[in-house]
């Protein structure tokens, strides 16, 4: 164990009554496997899970080499490339959460014990109502992603809390759930996919204010997790958006006609620097880069980092707007 500073009882009060909140919340109102979804929807036409402008290939020299048929199985499969991830990295949130639970990670805080229950039940609801969608679609499941295998080894906690895990869940669901809302935000998407998609917002809505109030309040706590974090967190952004735009296995399944979409290196070169998907980059990025200045995990010491991973708009537009 690294060495420790004491948390000022203020910060606890904090985080205290921000869970509290949460918890009611959670009492309240918390998804449903079977009451929260048109699941006797018929489905009559083919359905657009996506809007068109968040395709991958919109924008691109692709767009007018792929049939209206292609592009719209293309926004199916990019969403269910989405609720497959979810799946795999919620299933292990629900398996790590619980071993820190029982190993009594949070006894010293005995309200982050209790909203720990309603955490994990809503994590495993959700895996089961994102695998009830993508059969809903007639869809399959796409296997795991290589980096989510180790994630919560290779982020095992270097304080008294596990905070790097805490605040890598927090910002994997962060990125993840304004991917999502972004990519329904249309009239034609059909109506299912924005229930799967608005409902499981909401929940994580509370999952993300708790993680950014538990990094907030206890990041002087681990010195080891902070200076990490601050030297990091632009590399595993830039990953996490980049792998979050599409996934090649989707062109595969489809089957474009046109021989150019068999060229994946030219695909993904393509897709991931045209200029259309740098402005939704930034649009998908901006609340947590905002964070991310506020609490101290932006440190003007790895500026250079943060510019290297092609943050650099961002974080000044966010460092401007904090001077203001
Ligand atoms: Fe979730
Ligand atoms: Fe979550």
């Amino acid at each position: 164990m690294s060495e420790q500073a004491t948390v000022d009882q203020s910060n606890i009060d904090r985080i205290n009554k921000v869970t509290e909140r949460l918890i009611l919340s959670s009492e309240k109102k918390s998804m449903s496997t079977l009451h929260d979804h048109p699941w006797n929807l018929e489905i009559l036409e083919p359905p657009y899970l996506k809007k068109k402008e968040r395709i991958s290939i919109y924008g691109t020299e692709f767009w007018d080499k792929a049939t209206p048929e292609e592009i719209q199985k293309l926004s199916q499969e990019e969403m269910i490339t989405w609720w497959s991830a979810f799946v795999h990295l919620e299933s292990l949130v629900v398996e790590y959460y619980m071993k820190e639970l029982n190993n009594g990670a949070f006894d010293d805080l005995p309200l982050v014990r209790d909203y720990m229950k309603h955490f994990i039940k809503e994590e495993l609801v959700h895996t089961l109502v994102f695998k009830k969608a993508i059969r809903y679609y007639n869809s399959d499941i796409y296997p795991m992603p290589d980096f989510l295998r180790t994630f919560y080894d290779d982020n095992a906690g270097t304080g008294q809390y596990p905070l790097m895990a805490v605040f890598l869940t927090m910002v994997i669901e962060w990125i993840a759930d304004e991917y999502q809302r972004l990519d329904v935000d249309a009239d034609y998407v059909h109506p299912m996919a924005k229930a799967v998609v608005q409902a499981h917002w909401k929940e994580e809505m509370r999952h993300i204010k708790w993680g950014q109030q538990m990094i907030q309040n206890l990041i002087d706590s681990d010195p080891t997790f902070k200076q990490q974090a601050q030297e990091l967190t632009a590399v595993y952004l830039r990953q996490l958006v980049d792998q979050g735009i599409t996934n090649i296995d989707c062109f595969e399944k489809i089957g474009f006609q046109d021989p150019a979409f068999q060229d994946h290196e030219r695909l993904l070169d393509v897709i991931l620097y045209s200029e259309h998907r740098q402005q939704l980059n930034d649009q998908l990025v901006m609340p947590s880069i905002h964070y991310f200045v506020k609490s101290g995990i932006y440190h003007p010491d790895y500026h250079d980092i943060w510019v290297m991973q092609g943050f650099e708009r961002v974080i000044n537009k966010a460092l401007a707007k904090g001077q203001n």
